[in-house]
């Protein structure tokens, strides 16, 4: 069992739980090492969908709504100069890879279905867990894009909710670079918005509760390479943008339980194609 009661105890209380050591250190240069070749197989021209939290417009675009059950590459707000080129090579300007590296990709798939995660979720209480969603953010030096205070259950809503997040260090992650930032306790008082596509098209953000973040509450997450966060889907967290010289690179897997509904109106949608398959 990988979790002690303690642990679990925290979990229920915090929100969230940082498990040191989790992944270990080769395995991480493996994550590494194969976003770097999915990025050099990439032809940064084919897109020019521009990711930011804090810029809505793109999330009309079809590349991102369809991403859900494709790997796709969304570049930092700052990557392009104002003439539309990049400033910086396409290994340093891509704010990350979705939605579906673990059912798409060999290596992140091994990685994402490794025995301890699955062990580490059915101790959550999950009857029947799917995996929803995942992710490998860059944090990239200098641009890495800030992301804003949210809660997972706002764009992964299930009924009842059910989703949690993975959020597996692969670098050192601290104040510099622009490690997580949490609020502790905060996943009990409900969630502030939900996050839908729109009928007749695009998407919407629907305010259930507009109250602000108490941005003083929140606590930097400083962890070292190889940690597990896991986020409770209603704890508010997000990441300041990375100012620094060095990259801090994470990936996350998000968890729903299927026996849960997963509303038509979500943003993320899979084919009857590509149904979402467990951590087997
Ligand atoms: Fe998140």
């Amino acid at each position: 069992m990988p979790l002690t009661a303690a642990q679990l105890e925290t979990f229920r209380r915090d929100g969230f739980l940082v498990i040191e050591d989790f992944v270990d250190r080769r395995a991480c240069a493996r994550l590494r090492r194969r976003a770097q070749e999915l990025v050099d197989a990439f032809e940064p021209q084919e897109v020019a969908s521009i990711f930011s939290t804090t810029d809505q417009e793109h999330l009309t675009d079809e590349y991102f709504l369809e991403s859900g059950g494709k790997i796709r590459f969304f570049f930092e707000e700052d990557a392009f100069d104002p003439s539309g080129a990049l400033r910086q090579d396409k290994a340093l300007s891509i704010n990350k890879i979705g939605h579906a590296m673990h059912d798409l990709d060999p290596e992140f798939g091994r990685f994402s279905r490794t025995p301890a995660i699955a062990d580490l979720v059915g101790q959550l209480g999950f009857a029947e867990p799917l995996a929803l969603q995942s992710m490998y953010i860059f944090k990239q030096p200098r641009i890495g894009g800030e992301v804003v205070y949210h809660q997972d259950t706002t764009f992964l809503y299930t009924e009842p909710a059910s989703v949690i997040g993975l959020w597996f260090a692969l670098e050192d992650a601290n104040k510099e670079n622009g490690c997580l930032w949490a609020l502790p306790g905060g996943h009990a008082n409900g969630i502030k918005a939900r996050f839908r596509r729109r009928e007749g098209g695009g998407v919407e953000t629907v305010t259930l509760d507009p109250s602000p973040w108490p941005e003083d509450k929140f606590l930097p997450l400083e962890v070292p390479a190889g940690t597990l966060v896991v986020l409770h889907g209603a704890l508010p967290h997000g990441s300041a943008p990375n100012r620094s010289e060095v990259s801090r690179h994470a990936y996350t897997l998000h968890i729903i339980d299927g026996a849960c509904h997963y509303p038509a109106d979500n943003w993320l949608q899979r084919g009857p194609e590509m149904p979402l398959r467990g951590l087997e």
